[in-house]
């Protein structure tokens, strides 16, 4: 199985990068082939003709192979960054009948809670599957040691039963 992960900012200083990091451990602890797709590397506007871009090609080839998706991401001004929106929208019909799980961050006490509702809506026009489980990671000043491990152990407990649904989607 292979679950890449998007990771939806390009910030400098991005805390969502210690949490895509962390969820990479995490699925290939879970046996699962997985790859870090930055949002860095797919900053450029679908309204340029852009699918033939090399950035569009390398995305379509992991989507392609895809099994699921999981998407990390903060919430800005309640909504995913606009740079993830442009990312996504380098393809279409690639990510057709792909369940999506999604993992919410942010310095607030609702870990991405809105984003998440509304990135599950997109997700939706793009016919992927967005599951009901989704990961959020509130507070994330607190979130992580200065070695990018993870303090409280529940998060590990949370991780694998959102891996557990996502996987058992894809092998639907
Ligand atoms: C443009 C912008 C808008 C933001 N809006 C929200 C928001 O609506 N809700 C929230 O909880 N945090 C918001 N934040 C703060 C993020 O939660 C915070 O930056 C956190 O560290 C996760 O984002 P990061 O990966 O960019 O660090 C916003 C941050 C930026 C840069």
């Amino acid at each position: 199985m292979y679950i890449p992960i998007i990771l939806g900012t390009a910030r400098q200083g991005r805390e969502s990068e210690k949490v895509a990091r962390f969820m990479l451990n995490e699925v290939k602890s879970a046996g699962i082939a997985t790859n870090l797709l930055d949002v860095r590397d797919f900053r450029l506007p679908a309204t340029d003709n852009s699918k033939t871009s090399p950035q569009a090609k390398k995305l379509a080839a992991a989507i392609t192979k895809a099994d699921a998706i999981i998407i990390v991401s903060p919430e800005y001004n309640h909504g995913y960054p606009g740079e993830l929106k442009m990312m996504l929208d380098l393809l279409y019909e690639e990510y057709a009948g792909k369940p999506l799980g999604i993992v919410g961050v942010s310095i607030g006490p609702f870990g991405g809670a809105r984003m998440v509702e509304q990135l599950r809506l997109v997700a939706i026009e793009l016919q992927m599957i967005p599951i009901r489980e989704a990961l959020h990671f509130p507070n994330i000043q607190d979130c992580f040691d200065g070695k990018g491990m993870v303090k409280d152990e529940e998060y590990k407990k949370r991780v694998k039963k959102f891996l557990d649904k996502l996987a058992g989607y894809a092998k639907k």
